[in-house]
């Protein structure tokens, strides 16, 4: 949508991939409090989102949605007053249907106005639309109804469409919402991640600011991964502008994982204001190579080893259409170290790495030390 509120795409956390229905109250305002103290609110994470079965199993006697007597004690007002209280932005889900997907609350289908009202009574900053119970209703249809009755509210909200890319969202998704899935489910395998990159790489003419390809939120932390491979998952999904949702549990996070999440050359790949989704330059035999636009001229770029073997992945100023015969100086973001090169980038990277690099074409390449001296490959 353009309105101004997800020029970046939107970064937060999200419950779900690490509690399934199993959520508290508490948990969320760990989140918001661990935000503050570890410096991911700095970083940039500014939404603190709740998932599905937060509400009672019916409404109440006016018809409204009421918070779980159990797992949200304190009400859902209270938990975005808190939420609110530390400079972050709160978000709920609901979905477009008779019930939610976990089936133990009320969906918003022929609730729109009511429950978008609710939302924005309690404090809502932004709203994950999922698509179960749909009960075979046009997806257009369901999801333009909710945009009308959040923007009748009169309150800034971000709309997510959660319609896991079954009817092509990318193709009208612009004019609903902020950002729309554009596959099914994640979940915390490298398997999983990859046919999501896969599946989400191709639509980057889709995206821009305020509207989004959404390939699922960050399995990030969760435990089935290798380091290597949630530095690649991390490392693809800001490569694609993707919104950035962390779904571990950050009260157990590792120093590892909070170094992924907290990287802020790879964040500032993602949240680049131009808004750009990386091209796939090549992807021949699982060696992987994407280029990303960035403001004032420089280019994001990323080799990727998707093979089970260690492999050497490169590319040319040339195929990256650089001016020719300039010096380029290239950062290396997950090293943090500079070198400079006049024509290729190359990397050996271990089975499932991933290697991120901002390119800065321009005069002061001399300034870098000899790419030679760093194992990079001069042509
Ligand atoms: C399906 C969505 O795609 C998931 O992200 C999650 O919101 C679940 N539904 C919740 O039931």
């Amino acid at each position: 949508l353009p309105d101004g509120l997800a020029p970046t795409p939107p970064m937060g956390f999200n419950n779900w991939n690490s509690t399934g229905c199993a959520i508290d109250e508490k948990m969320i305002r760990d989140t918001a409090d661990l935000f503050v103290s570890t410096g991911l609110k700095d970083a940039g994470y500014e939404y603190v989102n709740v998932d599905d079965c937060w509400a009672a199993e019916s409404r109440d006697a006016n018809g409204r949605l009421t918070h779980h007597p159990v797992r949200f004690p304190s009400g859902i007002k209270a938990l975005a007053d808190y939420v609110h209280s530390k400079g972050l932005k709160f978000g709920i889900y609901t979905s477009a249907g008779t019930l939610t997907c976990a089936r133990t609350m009320p969906g918003a289908l022929d609730h729109e106005e009511i429950d978008a009202r609710t939302f924005a009574d309690w404090g809502v900053d932004y709203l994950k639309y999922d698509n179960c119970n749909n009960q075979g209703r046009p997806a257009l249809e369901r999801y333009t109804k909710m945009r009308d009755a959040l923007r009748a509210t009169g309150r800034p909200i971000v709309y997510s469409l959660c319609e896991w890319g079954q009817n092509k969202p990318w193709e009208w998704g612009k004019d609903v919402g902020h950002l729309w899935r554009t596959t099914g489910d994640i979940n915390d395998s490298w398997q999983s991640a990859l046919t999501l990159f896969k599946a989400n790489a191709p639509l980057d003419r889709y995206a821009g600011p305020g509207h989004w390809n959404d390939p699922d939120m960050l399995e990030v932390g969760n435990g089935g991964m290798t380091d290597t491979e949630y530095r690649s998952h991390f490392s693809l999904w800001a490569m694609m502008a993707a919104p950035l949702l962390i779904g571990t549990d950050l009260r157990k996070a590792t120093p590892a994982t909070l170094r992924i999440l907290a990287n802020r050359e790879v964040i500032a790949v993602d949240q680049d204001p131009l808004g750009v989704q990386a091209r796939v330059v090549r992807g021949e035999g699982g060696h992987w190579v994407l280029a990303k636009p960035l403001r004032g001229g420089d280019l994001a770029v990323a080799l990727f080893n998707e093979t089970d073997q260690t492999a050497t992945v490169s590319t040319t100023a040339a195929e990256l259409g650089l001016p020719r015969g300039a010096g380029h100086v290239i950062r290396d973001l997950w090293e943090g170290r500079e070198s400079h090169t006049t024509g290729r980038i190359s990397a050996s990277l271990p089975a499932h790495a991933t290697a991120v690099y901002r390119v800065r074409a321009g005069a002061d390449w001399w300034q870098a030390p000899p790419a030679a001296t760093l194992g990079l490959e001069l042509p």
